[in-house]
Formats: C-alpha cells, sequence, structure tokens
C-alpha cells in the first residue's frame, strides 16, 4: 500500500535500527505480581478524574502473562529492535531491596528477544517511581536520584551480560513538569518551579547512572529520550506569542538540552522564574556544585520522542479554539506545565489533528532533527518514539484499517529521511506504539498500537499500518 502516490520510494541505510516501543506501567498490568509493590501511576489512576473513565494499569494488556506471545508478534512483524521499560517497583519495590522475582520477568523477556533475533532497547525509567519514594519526597528529593542510581545497577547486575543499550529515562519532561508542575500525570502536584526542581534530580539521577554503567562497561551504548518540541508562534506577528513560543522552547527543550549537551542551564531560566520559589527557595537552589558535571556525562545516543507540532499562544482565545481542550481531564483541575506559563496555550492552525488532538506537523520533525545537529554537539540520534492516536474501527473479520495511522508513519518517516539526507545522524526510528495500550491520562480511550488489543479477549491482530511498517523495516525503505 502506498498512502502518498506522488512520492517516491525512499530508501534507508543499510544498517538502519527498526523496531517497537512499549512501557512497563501501559502494557504489563499483573500490579500485584512477584513482589510488585504501587508505584505513583497505581496511586494517582486511583484519584477520581486523574485518569479518563476512571481506568488503571491494573490489567492493561497482560503482558506480564502474554509476554512470549509479544515476543512472537514482534519476530512476526520482522522488527530488528524492541524497546521496553523496566518497573523499579517490580525490582526493587517500595525503592528498598532488590527482587529477584521481579528481575527474572525481564531476564526472561530477555533471553526470548534474543533467542528471535530481537535487540533489547532497554529503558529504565518510564515513570512508574515507587510510591514509597514518592511518600518520601518523590523527584523533589536529591535521594531520590540515588535511590535510582542504585536501582539502575540492580538491574544492570541482573541483564547487563545481555543488555547493550541502556536509556536512562524516558521523557523528562513529563515526570518533573506534568508531575510536579502541571498535575497532568503521577504525582499529579501543582507546585510551580517544583518542576526545574524535579528535572535537575532527574538529571543528575541518570548522569550518576551513566557514569557507573560506563565504567562498569565501556562498550554498552548509553543514552537518554527526551521529547522535544518545534514551538512557533502561533502570529509571529504578535510579541505575546513570540514570548509564549520562547517560554515554550526554554522550558521544554533547552531546560534539558543546555545542561545534557553543554554542561550548563541557560540564564534564561532563572531570569524567567524570578520571584517564583518552591518551599520559599529559587529552585536553583537544589543545584549543587559539581552537579552540572555529572549531568552532562558523555552519551551514546540521544533518543527524540516526537509527536506533534506546537503554535504557542500568550493571548486569550475561546477554548474551542485549543488544541487539547476536548478531552483532557475532565473533571480534575489542572495547572499549566510552563512554571508561570498560565497564559501559554496552543491555538489551532487547521493543521489535521490526530484523537489526541495533536497536530500533524511532519516537517517539524525534519527541523527538530537538523536544530540538533546544529545547536549542540549532539551524539548519533535514534527516533525512539513517534506515532499516533487514531479511533480504530474493527472490522467484521476483526482486522483493523488505518489509513490516517499509516499515513501518519508514511509521511513522519520521510520526514527523518529528509533529515538524513541533509546529514542529520539519526540511526534508527522506533514506532509508539506495538500495542494499544493504557495511555497514561486518557487511559484506554486512545489507541496508539500498530496491532490492536481486544481489551475483553485480549487479543492482538497486526494493523494495516503494523502490516506496512513491518514491510517498511523488512525493506528498509518507505515504498512510493
Ligand atoms: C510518550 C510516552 O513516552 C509514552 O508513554 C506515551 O504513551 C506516548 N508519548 C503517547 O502519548
Amino acid at each position: 500500500m502506498n498512502p502518498t502516490p506522488d512520492q517516491p520510494t525512499v530508501r534507508f541505510p543499510r544498517d538502519f535500527l527498526w523496531g517497537a516501543a512499549t512501557a512497563a506501567y501501559q502494557i504489563e498490568g499483573a500490579v500485584d505480581a512477584d513482589g510488585r509493590t504501587p508505584s505513583i501511576w497505581d496511586t494517582f489512576s486511583r484519584i477520581p478524574g486523574a485518569v479518563l473513565n476512571g481506568d488503571t494499569g491494573d490489567g492493561a494488556c497482560e503482558h506480564y502473562l502474554r509476554m512470549p506471545e509479544d515476543v512472537a508478534l514482534i519476530k512476526e512483524l520482522g522488527l530488528g529492535s524492541y524497546r521496553f521499560s523496566v518497573a523499579w517497583p517490580r525490582v526493587r519495590p517500595d525503592g528498598g531491596a532488590p527482587n529477584s522475582a521481579g528481575l527474572d520477568f525481564y531476564s526472561r523477556l530477555v533471553d526470548q528477544l534474543l533467542e528471535n533475533g530481537i535487540t533489547p532497547w532497554l529503558t529504565l525509567y518510564h515513570w512508574d517511581l515507587p510510591q514509597a519514594l514518592e511518600a518520601a519526597g518523590g523527584w523533589l528529593a536529591r535521594d531520590t536520584a540515588e535511590r535510582f542510581h542504585d536501582y539502575a545497577m540492580t538491574v544492570y547486575g541482573a541483564l547487563g551480560d545481555r543488555v547493550r543499550h541502556w536509556t536512562t529515562l524516558n521523557e523528562p519532561w513529563c515526570s518533573a513538569f506534568l508531575g510536579y508542575t502541571g498535575g497532568q500525570h503521577a504525582p499529579g502536584r501543582q507546585e510551580g518551579v517544583a518542576g526545574l526542581v524535579a528535572a535537575h534530580h532527574l538529571m543528575l539521577g541518570h548522569g550518576m547512572v551513566v557514569e557507573s554503567l560506563r565504567s562498569a562497561d565501556a562498550d554498552l551504548s548509553l543514552g537518554i529520550t527526551l521529547n522535544l518540541t518545534v514551538a512557533e508562534p502561533f502570529d509571529p506577528a504578535e510579541p505575546a506569542d513570540v514570548d509564549a513560543a520562547d517560554r515554550v522552547e526554554l522550558f521544554w527543550n533547552k531546560v534539558f538540552l543546555d545542561p545534557l549537551l553543554t554542561g550548563a542551564y541557560d540564564a534564561r531560566l532563572a531570569a524567567r522564574t524570578a520571584g517564583m520559589t518552591w518551599q520559599g527557595r529559587p529552585w536553583e537552589d537544589c543545584v549543587r556544585d559539581g552537579d552540572l558535571a555529572v549531568i552532562s556525562v558523555p552519551l551514546d545516543v540521544l533518543g527524540v520522542n516526537y509527536y506533534h507540532g506546537d503554535g504557542a499562544s500568550g493571548r486569550i482565545h475561546p477554548p474551542e479554539a485549543l488544541l487539547g481542550s476536548r478531552v483532557e481531564h475532565p473533571s480534575r483541575p489542572t495547572a499549566s506545565p510552563f512554571p508561570g506559563g498560565e497564559d501559554i496555550c496552543f491555538p489551532r492552525r487547521g493543521l489535521p489533528v490526530t484523537g489526541m488532538d495533536w497536530e500533524v506537523q511532519p516537517e517539524g520533525l525534519t527541523r527538530l532533527l537538523q536544530r540538533l545537529r546544529d545547536d549542540y554537539d549532539v551524539p548519533p540520534i535514534y527516533v525512539t518514539e513517534n506515532g499516533a492516536a487514531y479511533p480504530d474501527l474493527v472490522g467484521p473479520d476483526g482486522s483493523v484499517h488505518d489509513p490516517e495511522r499509516l499515513a501518519f508513519y508514511d509521511q513522519h518517516l520521510r520526514a527523518v529521511h529528509d533529515a538524513i539526507e541533509d546529514g542529520v545522524d539519526v540511526r534508527g526510528y522506533f514506532a509508539w506504539s506495538l500495542l494499544d495500550n493504557f495511555e497514561w491520562a486518557y487511559g484506554y480511550d486512545q489507541r496508539f498500537g500498530i496491532v490492536h488489543v481486544d481489551y475483553a479477549t485480549q487479543r492482538r491482530t497486526p494493523k494495516s499500518s503494523g502490516r506496512w511498517f513491518a514491510q517498511v523495516a523488512r525493506t528498509g525503505s518507505v515504498p512510493g
């Protein structure tokens, strides 16, 4: 199938890595199995109004029970790599002592992948902080970075002989700013500049883990995954919109890229948060001598997750003109995830949107990748997530025909290819997601899978997009 008949076939480099991604809390279920204790998402999803329809990850895709079947699916799709995350509360329940039963699950998963010729791409933290550590301060406590380091080394001790590709954090922007500033994600706190404190401790934990893994084994491939955006002013002629886009760039991209890749925070962060305090102090008080050297430890890989463009505005618009206004958090008030950014909004620009109400802007991905190359001394890039939710319909024969998702992948893969042609060192691409799954605050309402999951029967059915993506992965080219 060719969703863009007027486009040529594009070929990716021979050794380009193709895969699909998932995350523990979104697919595993079995939240009480084998010694696992609650994470912040088990707690948060039980707050009335926090998750659409009151959904939780209790059952999810039952991947914990169905893991061999799911690995067989990855193999059937011919994907060379599988990006998954390890659940901290399985491996060190309550953030305490190691739990061999929890580790054993991941050991079996890794064996199963390797036996099937699939490269494991492991993420240590995809948002499931043990609730007991949140009770002790969560990511606002410096000690959580130490606990993260200890947990990571436990995972390394069990899997380091077989896993070569390690990602410390997935999208720390969400953990920090949706978790502690906006409150849209667990733990649901809305404490202004606290998000910057959380971001600092997350990056500190990242740096500590990279340092230790590097000295344990110099051959590992180590990285972090960031969700980056291309923020443009909604109206470039409006100073308030230019200012809003600048703040989005600062509080979304630069807050992570600068410390990680240059070893310093942009001074404008402090200027933009002047006068704002958390617990009576400016956020920068959490930064200690030597932290930035740890945070900026060299990386082998930068993981980039990209989903949508953003046209930012700093002016008032009617609610129905705003993106995300339809579905988000119907009964629980949240705050802006941008510290001091209550005026920042994202009006519709007339671009097509996905089921999430996210703007489809494929060329934004090309520009983002070029910008990373131009502005930073960036390591090789992997697109560790890209994909789209659409309301899928299951046909009478059980098949799922999803031309919109297929076209989304087609356009974004072409955008990645454009960046490669322009000389950006992009080495791989992971579809989000292998399976329909628990989409955080949206529960099971939004389906991102290239494989459909019938939650009543747990039956998995590759969608048309999944079959198409498998073909792309097998041939290394997007058909014209
Ligand atoms: C990024 C996150 O890493 C993933 O967990 C989430 O499901 C997707 N974006 C889609 O929102």
